[in-house]
Parts: structure tokens; sequence; C-alpha cells
């Protein structure tokens, strides 16, 4: 469903309750998606509050499904604005609303940047949303940042990966049942935004043992198939190679 036709914003259901609220932006060429997921509950959460600029549009989408006020927890893979920028704006819309991210996160940035203070979820944390029981896993560098961490909803067995699998270009499905592993390779291949950090790839293999039946993606199409086994494709690829690929160029950050 289209829900804004002026920025190009969609929401689509990609997951019993759960809902991707993408806007396409035009800061690579070919474009670039970038989206929010909306997880009905009785606790509602949103992954990613998104741009700060695209404020209006995602609490517009959100609308769509429930109003904004009920949001409950609104968390983000790691700090930067595409994961964060609209915090505050959204905190003073959902007035019962709690930031979350990883302790690091919360230590060394949301707890300054943002309006309330926030929940600092450690590694393994385990917290119910109502039907819905979500864990943490903390993923320094993994694929970039310091702060990095994953959320997982057990019950759908869906991952909320973030930058992880990024592809590029502008009008994606919704949901993509063909590998995305090509098309971020790709994109790493534009613009390197992972960090290579020592612990990639044992936790790529923790992510993998989750055998998660969705990749919800933060940039590009969500995947629902083998997440497993991509997983261990990327690691793979990660370690043998990075000589593939053309040196990293200085852009927008995924
Ligand atoms: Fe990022
Ligand atoms: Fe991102």
């Amino acid at each position: 469903m289209i829900t804004n036709r002026e920025t190009g914003t969609r929401m689509d259901e990609v997951e019993a309750g759960i809902y991707r609220i993408s806007t396409p932006l035009d800061v690579i060429p070919g474009g670039f998606t970038f989206n929010s997921y909306l997880i009905a509950d009785d606790e509602p959460v949103l992954f990613h509050a998104g741009y700060r600029k695209l404020f209006p549009t995602t609490v517009e989408a959100i609308g769509k499904v429930m109003p904004v006020e009920k949001l409950r927890w609104i968390g983000g893979s790691h700090f930067e604005s595409d994961e964060f920028g609209a915090l505050n704006e959204i905190l003073k819309a959902a007035p019962g609303a709690t930031p979350f991210a990883s302790e690091v996160g919360v230590l060394t940035s949301i707890n300054d940047f943002a309006s309330r203070p926030a929940r600092a979820l450690k590694d393994s944390e385990e917290f119910s949303i109502g039907s819905r029981r979500m864990k943490w896993l903390y993923t320094p560098h993994v694929p970039h940042g310091w702060d990095c961490g994953i959320l997982f909803d057990q019950s759908s067995k869906t991952l909320f990966c973030g930058d992880l699998f990024t592809q590029p270009g502008a009008d994606m499905p919704p949901v993509t049942e063909s590998e995305v592993l090509t098309a971020s390779e790709g994109m790493r291949g534009m613009m390197d935004y992972y960090a290579h950090a020592t612990s990639t790839s044992a936790i790529l293999e923790r992510l993998a043992g989750l055998n998660a039946s969705m990749l919800a993606c933060q940039h590009g199409s969500a995947y629902r198939g083998d997440s497993a086994a991509l997983l261990r494709e990327l690691a793979t690829v990660i370690e043998t190679g990075n000589s593939k690929l053309s040196a990293p160029t200085p852009a927008a950050s995924a």
C-alpha cells in the first residue's frame, strides 16, 4: 500500500502483524530504500525511527495500522540518523514510548540524544511485548558500529537484521524469496559498509543458528527463506572475497 504518493512511501505487512514502512531516497545512483518495521502487539515496537526528515511520512504510515501514540518501544540497531534520527519527534508523538538500544548504544549516544531515558538491552536479553517474545543480540561491528545489535522475534522467527544484507535500488519488492546476498555484495562493492572485525564470522554463525524464517532488512527487500544458509554464505564471502571488492568510496551512510 502506497501511504504517501509524494515521497513514494509504502507500507506492507510482510509477516502477520509485522509492517515494513519503506521510503525510497535518491542518495545513491539508482536510489536506496529506508525501512522501519512496525511490530503490532500489546506493546507495539517500531524498529528504526528513520531519518528525522522522514518523520511525517513514517508516522503517517504507522497511522494506517494504529494510533502512533500507542507505540511502546522505539529501537534501532545502531546509532546513525537513518536508525534514530526521528527518535525525539516520535517520542513526542508517542508519550508512552521508551527508546531502546544496546547497552553501548545507550551509553555512548541514546541517553544523550533522546528526550527520555532509554532501555539498555544486554546481549541475549529477552522481553515480551504481548504475544511475542523478543530477543536482543549484541553484534558489535556487524556490519558496523561498536553499538550494533539485532532484534529477533522468536515467535515469528523474524530477524530484524538492520544493515545486514543492505540492497541498493529504489523500487524493491517488500518481500523477496530470491537470495539477497548478490545484491548486498553489489552494495558492498560500491561502498564497503562492513567493519571487518575479527568476530564477524562468529557473530554471523550465531545469527545463522537462530534459523530465522525472515530477514527484515533495513535497506531493500525483506528476505523470506533459508536465512541460516544465506548468513553462512555471507560469512564465507567476507572471509574469502574481500579482494573482489572495489575500494570503498565516501557516500551516504547505509
Ligand atoms: Fe548503518
Ligand atoms: Fe541503516
